[in-house]
């Protein structure tokens, strides 16, 4: 790693690059054999809370494909643990979250005065990290989004009718705002202590606002995202809004105030660019399957998306949602050749 890369900075901010950056969400994780190595040893909390781990595998996907930016390890279920739930990881079933917050009652309980002091680690791994990095490649710090987190909290592990949160929702409105708005502050004060502690930029990942109604999305996700956005107006450090639920959501959050809007698989990128593009960069969004498929493919899939900007600044490559952890790992060097090979013809 030398010379400095300054180019998925650039892109968010519409200058000039000669080609199209790339980084993967979840790009440190278990399709890496370096990766299972370090997780034979240890559990993903324990990678997670020790700041020389978590340095290790947020480097070992560049050292191997090079991106152009490297993405703090953590998890985004270390604020519910530092408000006062208790968080585990079961091999195979995901995270766990309990005792599940149901009501006003369990919301009055969440703690977030000390909540740098609870994720001070966290602050050590991105010092350390960027050290590392010592301005190779810019550093993404990261956390999920207020409604996103609730999901979380609220259901107490992965799910897929999302009936606690929305029970609360429908019955006790003026509670789950009252989480909300707990989690903007810890989200802000999170965010602000990465800043501090030498992130480039941040990224908040919204990956259930899509569950919501349109009509409810900005009132209950959008909506607090975009105070976040005010929050960290004061750094010079770009954001990112990433919501999995299509060509909507990026209307809905054209005028959140974020200098970059992730876009999912399921949204055609000339819609998003035709209707946020304006105002905001976009990154994204080849179908994460799409890496299980031949070359051919993976090439004109890629080139499909590349062709959407066409050698103008604005577009990070990038999955609509993260990897998979069976993706062979020649796929992903193929991508990065690929995107790197396509979009510098695209820049000439
Ligand atoms: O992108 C990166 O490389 C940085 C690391 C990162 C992780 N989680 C590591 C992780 C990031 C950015 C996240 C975000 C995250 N965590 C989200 C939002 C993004 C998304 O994918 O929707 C969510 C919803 C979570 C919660 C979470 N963490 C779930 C549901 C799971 C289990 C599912 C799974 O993929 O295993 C995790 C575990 C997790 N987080 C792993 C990693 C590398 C796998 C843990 C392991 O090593 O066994």
């Amino acid at each position: 790693m030398h010379g400095k890369n300054y180019c998925y900075l650039n892109a968010i901010y519409k200058k000039p690059v000669d080609r199209t950056p790339i980084w993967i969400m979840r790009q440190a994780g278990r399709y890496l054999p370096e990766y299972q190595s370090v997780r034979s040893k240890y559990d993903f909390i324990t990678v997670c809370k020790t700041p020389e781990l978590a340095t290790e595998v947020t480097l070992q996907p560049i050292r191997r494909f090079g991106f152009d930016a490297a993405i703090l390890f953590s998890d985004i279920l270390v604020i519910p643990e530092a408000m006062g739930q208790h968080l585990e990881f079961l091999e195979n079933h995901g995270p766990k979250l309990s005792p599940r917050i149901l009501n006003g009652m369990d919301i009055a309980e969440l703690k977030i005065a000390d909540i740098e002091a609870k994720l001070s680690y966290v602050g050590e791994a991105v010092e350390m990290i960027s050290g590392e990095l010592n301005g190779t490649v810019p550093l993404i710090g990261f956390s999920g989004s207020p409604f996103t987190l609730a999901t979380y909290m609220t259901e107490g592990k992965p799910t897929r009718n999302f009936k606690y949160i929305k029970k609360l929702m429908y019955s006790d409105p003026k509670a789950l705002h009252k989480l909300l708005d707990l989690l903007v502050q810890a989200v802000s004060r999170y965010l602000s202590m990465q800043i501090k502690s030498g992130v480039d930029a941040v990224q908040v990942f919204d990956t259930w606002g899509g569950i919501l109604p349109p009509h409810l999305y900005w009132e209950f996700s959008g909506n607090y995202m975009k105070r976040i956005v005010k929050d960290l107006s004061k750094f010079n450090c770009p954001v990112t809004l990433f919501s999995k639920g299509g060509i909507d959501l990026i209307r809905q959050l054209k005028d959140s105030g974020a200098q970059m809007l992730g876009v999912d698989w399921m949204t055609d990128m000339q819609d998003a660019k035709s209707t946020a593009g304006q105002v905001a960069a976009l990154q994204g969004n080849l179908d994460p399957t799409v890496l299980y498929g031949s070359r051919n493919i993976i090439k004109k899939e890629v080139i499909k998306i590349l062709e959407v900007f066409n050698g103008e600044s604005g577009h990070v490559f990038n999955l609509g949602h993260g990897i998979l952890p069976d993706i062979p790992v020649d796929h992903v060097s193929f991508l990065v050749d690929t995107v790197r090979e396509m979009s510098m013809k695209m820049h000439q």
